[in-house]
């Protein structure tokens, strides 16, 4: 059977900053998705939150870019948002920045990450979710469990002809601009763009055993929508597993690292990206970074699950957050100086380019 796998996330406001939704919030987004699961528009759906994100997860038979299912959740942001109105929560409609729905969603502020794929005998896929981070940050994890750490690549004989990764330069905003690189005869070409987080962006992966999708990325980014900063581009990614696509212990293993991400305050800073249990809240200086992931199975588009991947009950993962509250904890300590703060030309808020226009004309040039 072929389903649609829809992923779109949006901020519509906050309680007490940019913690969480409040649960009046969320009911209302679900109820309103609820009453087109009974028409029979979409297959099945849930609900979550990661830091003050909320996600929509649905399956369909609509197909990729369906103007319904877009239509649907853009109504469900907009009630959700007058809940959020009417309950003063902050940065209320927040990711919402283009207020005419014109077929679409995308384009809009809202994150979008779906893919159309023929549903296997035993389907199995993760849906992640990151808040106070961008959508450059998944691309090192999915070089890892793709391309460059993946015992699969030469245990599993049909990941063994690799991946083609399809890359979108963010920063160019006239329209798509993709460029399709292979694993692994492409590493060196796929590592010299992804280095670069805040531009080159990896949109989707797709086997090339049996030319199946596995990965759909959320590529937007709020500033190149608004031309000024207006919240972080947190983005969600969805990743098939399993069988001809790498396992998911092998997708989850790199997150281990916690690298350090562009986000936190203002999103402007640079923390570790901590991988966290779904709904949980934000608030160590806006952060830090944090990802969850939903495990899934499904079967004719309906789901059994989620199993919260980053709540295991080994306490791997609290271990891990340790380590990643060391890591912040780290460069927190050196404030605005350096590394800890994202180079001028990723600096979110417009603020900081008026102060360094006003300090210009204090200078003199020493003869
Ligand atoms: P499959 O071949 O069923 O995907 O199993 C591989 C696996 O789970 C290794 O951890
Ligand atoms: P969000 O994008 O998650 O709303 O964060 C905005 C921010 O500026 C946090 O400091
Ligand atoms: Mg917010
Ligand atoms: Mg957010």
């Amino acid at each position: 059977m072929k389903i649609t796998i829809t992923g779109i996330k949006a901020d519509i406001g906050s309680i007490g900053g940019h913690i969480c939704p409040s649960k009046a919030l969320l009911d209302e987004v679900r109820q309103i998705v609820q009453q087109a699961q009974k028409k029979g528009d979409i297959i099945d759906f849930r609900i979550s939150h990661t830091g003050d994100d909320i996600a929509i997860l649905a399956t369909h038979t609509l197909g990729v870019d369906s103007e319904k299912i877009h239509r649907l959740a853009h109504e469900a942001f907009l009630a959700g948002t007058e809940v959020a109105k009417s309950q003063g929560l902050y940065g209320a409609g927040q990711d919402l920045l283009v207020d005419a729905f014109s077929g679409n969603i995308k384009g809009m502020g809202p994150a979008v990450a779906e893919m159309e794929i023929e549903e296997r005998p035993s389907e199995a896929f993760l849906f992640f979710a990151a808040d106070k981070t961008d959508p450059g940050a998944y691309s090192f994890f999915l070089y890892k469990a793709f391309a460059s750490s993946c015992p699969g690549t030469f245990l599993g004989p049909s990941l063994f002809q690799g991946f083609k990764f399809t890359i979108m330069d963010v920063s160019y905003t006239e329209g798509d601009k993709v460029v399709e690189l292979n694993s692994p005869e492409d590493l060196y070409d796929i590592q010299a763009l992804l280095r670069d987080e805040g531009r080159f962006v990896v949109e989707s992966i797709h086997s090339r055993t049996t030319q199946e999708i596995v990965v759909a990325v959320s590529t937007t980014r709020l500033h190149n929508i608004a031309g000024k900063y207006v919240g972080k581009d947190d983005p969600i990614m969805v990743v098939r597993t399993q069988k001809d696509f790498p396992a998911t212990g092998e997708v989850l293993q790199p997150f281990a690292i916690c690298p350090y991400v562009a986000g936190f305050m203002r999103g402007s800073h640079v923390g570790p990206l901590t991988p966290v249990p779904q709904n949980s809240t934000i608030s160590y200086f806006d952060g830090p970074p944090i990802v969850s992931c939903a495990a899934y199975s499904v079967k004719e588009g309906k789901f059994t699950g989620p199993a919260d991947t980053f709540a295991d009950g080994a306490e791997f993962w609290q271990h891990i957050r340790r380590k990643a509250a060391q890591k912040a904890e780290w460069l927190r300590e050196q404030e605005f100086f350096g590394v800890a703060m994202l180079p001028e030309s990723e600096l979110e808020y417009g603020g900081i380019v008026e102060k360094l226009e006003e300090l210009e004309k204090k200078f003199k040039i020493r003869s």
